[in-house]
């Protein structure tokens, strides 16, 4: 039987895994690779906003909607809805190859939010771009 996510560590155990198989993907691998410079910090970062999201805690306080829309720019606006579903599932998939349970669903379906939150609002900074 596979583990609940119940945890901190089991976050970042998510985070770590999720983003091996971003950063070695033809397709979104570079956005990530040539943006971020230290690993260490952004794995803590992004497990510090799925431990907030899922557990409560207030330890994250970043924008993503800025930073994504920074991140688009930065690209000459090539994101398109068809990575954030290469995002999603590649997410997906680190979640059920890890966990099982209550939370991994309440994952999924927090990250399908997001991504058309952040994908809509890349698409409303481009009208004043
Ligand atoms: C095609 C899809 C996506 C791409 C290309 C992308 C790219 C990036 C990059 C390059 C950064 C680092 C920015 C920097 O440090 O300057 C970042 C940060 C981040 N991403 Fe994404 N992302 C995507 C989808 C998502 C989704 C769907 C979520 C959440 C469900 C997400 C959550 C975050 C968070 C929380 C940060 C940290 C923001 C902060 O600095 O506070 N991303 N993303």
């Amino acid at each position: 039987m596979k583990k609940q996510i119940e945890n901190r560590d089991d976050l970042k155990l998510l985070v770590r895994t999720f983003y091996d198989k971003i950063r070695a993907d033809q397709e979104i691998g570079f956005f990530f690779n040539e943006t971020i410079t230290d690993w260490e910090e952004h794995l803590e970062k992004l497990t510090d906003f799925w431990e907030a999201n899922i557990l409560g805690t207030k330890n994250y306080n970043g924008n993503p909607i800025t930073v994504h829309n920074a991140v688009d720019k930065k690209f000459n606006h090539q994101i398109t809805s068809n990575l954030f579903g290469i995002w999603l599932n590649l997410w997906f998939a680190t979640l059920d190859e890890l966990f099982e349970g209550e939370n991994v669903e309440i994952l999924k379906r927090r990250a399908q939010k997001m991504s058309t939150f952040l994908i809509m609002n890349i698409f409303k900074s481009r009208e004043h771009a």
